[in-house]
């Protein structure tokens, strides 16, 4: 690993070794080299504590591009004032070692100073989308996502930018803001990645002990419990949501946010469940927050 603190420019398109860059000049600086020398630059943004869903995108974004920037920033204007932010894991050396062995060209690793100096005060808001799902026990949360996500856009200028469907509120909103913007980025979505139980992998799996891991579970059986019963022939909605939460009475310690099936692009409500519409949970085990969804197939 490189770790770079050297004057604008010097950020090599063509090293083989992973460059740690805290500073946005010299990340900006090392796209534009690599775009110069011909290469499509792909970002991956993250906020650390990486597992396989975030090595997933990584992988796929080697695949489709030929310079890929992961950014690692806990985003303080993600979190809510009693959320987790202080302490969010943070593991930045093994984050560093497993994007190298991916073979990341740049890891964006800023500073809040660097990111925001002298506090935030502009905004980027995706109105409307911003207040469902999670928006709505997470007043704000998307206002910051989009916000960030913008900045690093701005920052690291990719041609393509990949995203798990993992979070799927934030993709429908992050696309949104892209066309709305005009934003010469493409988004790719990637597949959802899980634990061999059925588990979405989460940085936030690593509040849960062991007991608080299995209740964990009742999320992916809610949804597949519903996936079930649409593809038997259900598509009322309000029977579909009933059975879902019905799974989650066994599970009582585990308070269910919400259990939807809307339109994944709108994130409106759907009155009946179709092909392709998106079934959205999100549930406190304890005090962790988990969320999973999955989209219905014909
Ligand atoms: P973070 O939670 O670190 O996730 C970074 C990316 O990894 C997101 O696109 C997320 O959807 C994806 N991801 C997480 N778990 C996944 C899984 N099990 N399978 C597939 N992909 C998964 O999402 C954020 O960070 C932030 O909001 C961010 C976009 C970086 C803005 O701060």
């Amino acid at each position: 690993m490189t770790k770079i603190a050297s004057p604008v420019g010097t950020a090599d398109p063509i090293s083989k070794h992973t460059q740690i860059i805290t500073a946005i000049v010299e990340t900006r600086a090392a796209s534009r080299a690599a775009r110069r020398a011909g290469q499509r630059v792909g970002v991956v943004p993250t906020m650390g504590a990486l597992h396989e869903g975030h090595l997933s995108l990584v992988r796929t974004a080697k695949t489709q591009s030929d310079f890929v920037i992961v950014t690692i920033f806990v985003n303080p204007l993600q979190f809510g004032p009693k959320e987790d932010l202080s302490k969010y894991p943070r593991m930045f050396e093994r984050d560093c070692a497993l994007l190298e062995k991916e073979g990341a060209e740049v890891i964006f690793a800023p500073s809040v100073e660097e990111m925001y100096p002298g506090g935030a005060v502009t905004y980027v808001n995706v109105e409307g989308l911003s207040d469902r799902l999670d928006g709505v026990s997470r007043p704000g949360h998307f206002r910051g996502v989009t916000t960030v996500v913008s900045k690093l856009f701005h920052i690291t200028e990719p041609d393509k930018a990949f995203f798990g469907q993992k979070d799927a509120a934030q993709v429908a909103i992050i696309k949104r803001m892209v066309r709305d913007l005009d934003m010469p980025v493409e988004i790719v979505v990637c597949p959802i990645v899980r634990e061999p139980d059925g588990l979405a992998m989460s940085s936030r799996n690593a509040y849960l002990n062991e007991t608080q891991r299995q209740q964990g579970l009742v999320l992916s059986r809610a949804l597949r419990r519903v996936e079930e019963l649409f593809h038997r022939g259900e598509s009322d909605v309000r029977s579909l949501v009933a059975d879902g939460r019905e799974v989650f009475r066994t599970e009582p310690e585990v308070r269910l946010d919400y259990l939807s099936i809307v339109d994944p692009d709108s994130l409106e409500p759907v009155d009946d469940a179709g092909p392709g519409a998106l079934v959205a949970v999100a549930a406190y085990v304890g005090a962790t927050r988990l969320i999973d969804n999955l989209i219905l197939a014909k």
